[in-house]
């Protein structure tokens, strides 16, 4: 079978944030948020983004939506009508106002991004009306489309976001996300504000809706179990670089990158005896302002030699499609989720 086609191909992304001090506001060094990060979308897939807080997830996600323009690199984007694919690293905004229909974002605060004064109707109707897509009866059909599609009802369509629930905000942001057909949809931590019972229902739901109308989401996370089982495939980043890039299957079952078993150890377990299996990790995450030398994880992994402090890891291809950014990928004999029986 032929592998979908890529929407997204991002290369080597990195965006440094100055840091100013003084009167003269003197550039006194920069937030390493995102420091070397590419990965690839397909068509129709998810594509789970993984790291602790601070890690830079969000500034990836905002520098594909073109809310910041990157210091270096590519974000390569394949429009739906066959057009030559284009650098949204490297565009006009009046250039970008026409593709971002194309890339939508579902954002973690479901209240915070719904405009209070509006009701539902006007909400899922503003993107269509904004963007000339319909009016008249044909807009009220596609609004009326888009709150089914998210399994609402019509009589929601007169309410305002207070007198919803969280996990139904967050199915009105869905919606309106989606009405104007996007290809591509960047979930930032779209349910780490709900219940858990909640979550379930909305991830769930996005992958109905993908089933339906085949988009593909980039989900952000620092929830590794979360992601496992809707991922195609899964990039693990540490202080603004990517540690681990794999297909979910394989990574699971035998993770390469120390920061990526951590992390797996830290997944619930369906077995008892599997507590004491724990990583803890020490110390805090890595300061991106100054990031360790060498490879950045290595104040904090069990597995350190000498040339860890002093030589950065490059990121290489241990399998097909497995990357991996450590000295000793092929030496660690590393435990997966699958051993220590994760929930599911
Ligand atoms: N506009 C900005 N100016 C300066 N520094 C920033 C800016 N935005 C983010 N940062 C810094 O960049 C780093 C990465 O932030 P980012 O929000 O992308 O992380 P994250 O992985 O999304 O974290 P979280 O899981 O907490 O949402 C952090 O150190 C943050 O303080
Ligand atoms: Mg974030």
């Amino acid at each position: 079978m032929s592998e979908a086609q890529v929407l997204l191909e991002v290369k080597d992304l990195k965006k440094h944030f100055p840091i100013h001090r003084g009167v003269f506001k003197k550039v006194v060094g920069h937030v390493k948020a995102v420091d070397g990060v590419s990965f690839r979308l397909r068509a129709g897939e998810t594509l789970g983004l993984v790291g602790e807080s601070g890690c830079g997830k969000t500034t990836v996600g905002r520098m594909i939506m073109g809310a910041y323009r990157p210091t270096s690199g590519n974000v390569w984007f394949q429009p739906p009508n066959g057009q030559p694919r284009i650098d949204l690293a490297d565009i006009r905004p009046k250039q970008m106002k026409p593709l971002r229909r194309h890339i939508q974002m579902v954002f973690q605060d479901p209240f915070a991004s719904l405009n209070p004064r509006m009701t539902v109707r006007q909400i899922l109707a503003e993107p269509l009306v904004v963007n000339k897509v319909a009016k008249g009866r044909e807009l009220e059909a596609r609004v009326r489309e888009l709150v089914e599609l998210v399994g609402l009802k019509l009589i929601h369509l007169n309410r305002y976001p207070h007198a919803f629930s969280g996990g139904q905000r967050q199915r009105i942001s869905i919606a309106r996300a989606m009405a104007l057909y996007p290809c591509v949809i960047v979930a930032d931590e779209p349910t780490s504000a709900l219940d858990v019972s909640v979550q379930a229902q909305i991830v769930n739901l996005s992958l109905e809706i993908q089933d339906k109308i085949g988009v593909a989401y980039l989900f952000i996370s620092h929830d590794l179990g979360l992601v496992r089982h809707f991922s195609k495939k899964i990039v693990l980043m540490y202080v603004g670089r990517v540690v681990e890039y794999a297909p979910a299957e394989p990574l699971f079952a035998r993770p390469r990158h120390p920061y990526t078993e951590a992390l797996m150890s830290n997944v619930p377990s369906t077995r008892p005896e599997m507590v004491g299996h724990k990583i803890i990790l020490e110390g805090d995450p890595a300061d991106p302002i100054n990031p360790p030398s060498g490879c950045p994880f290595h104040p904090r992994c069990l597995y350190a030699e000498e040339m860890c402090a002093t030589v950065e890891p490059p990121l290489m291809e241990v399998e097909p499609e497995h990357l991996v950014a450590c000295h000793f990928a092929d030496v660690l004999n590393l435990t997966g989720c699958d051993a220590l029986g994760c929930a599911v």
